[in-house]
């Protein structure tokens, strides 16, 4: 074997360790009512990057905002109305006392999943375009959110202005 190649299979080799693995595990067969959105079309969110961190203070809940590729692009970007394809995933989980540091919390189990997927064709009646689900998880079982999407699309509506999103990108620097 050439040199040349060795150093490249050996670069390869070496770079593996330092990305990120894909996500190999299939998300429950769940469909939101009313959106008909599936949980399974967020398959591999894990590998989204983190856009924010929430912490909602009556629900004692902390919360990862996600976004694919295309929709972390435009909130980097800061554009007025995101982009046909944007999914903007929120992790939710409970708290609780960090043993070994009383006074830090740290996230305990998940208690949803939700997501907004850009989508004028199939959701061009709302005026916002955006499809909404939610996965709720109790006793480590996920489960469809049963009330519907009408609750979701009258409360983003409060932030209109920013296409429905309330969350912006997080300064890490
Ligand atoms: C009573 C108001 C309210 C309702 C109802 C509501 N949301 Fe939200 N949503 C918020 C707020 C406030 C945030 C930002 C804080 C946070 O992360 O919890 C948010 C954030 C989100 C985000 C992250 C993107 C963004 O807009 O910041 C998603 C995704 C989301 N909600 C999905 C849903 C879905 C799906 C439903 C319905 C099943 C829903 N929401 C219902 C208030 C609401």
């Amino acid at each position: 074997m050439k040199k040349s190649l060795l150093i490249a299979l050996f670069a390869s080799l070496t770079y593996a360790n330092d990305v990120y693995q894909t996500h190999k595990t299939t998300l429950p067969d769940l469909k939101m009512p009313e959106s008909n959105l599936t949980f399974k079309m967020i398959e591999g969110y894990q590998d989204y990057k983190i856009v924010a961190t929430h912490f909602r203070t009556d629900k004692n809940e902390i919360r990862y905002i996600l976004a694919n590729p295309i929709g972390y692009n435009a909130l980097k970007e800061k554009v007025k109305k995101m982009p046909e394809g944007s999914k903007i995933v929120k992790i939710g989980w409970s708290v609780k006392t960090m043993p070994a540091f009383p006074t830090a919390l740290e996230a305990d189990k998940i208690q949803r999943i939700e997501y907004m997927i850009k989508d004028s064709q199939n959701f061009n009646t709302n005026g916002d375009h955006w499809g909404y689900a939610r996965f709720v998880k109790k006793e480590g079982k996920y489960m469809a959110w049963d009330k519907g999407t009408k609750g979701c699309i009258s409360c983003h509506s409060a932030v209109k202005e920013t296409d429905y999103l309330f969350t912006k990108l997080q300064s890490t620097h």
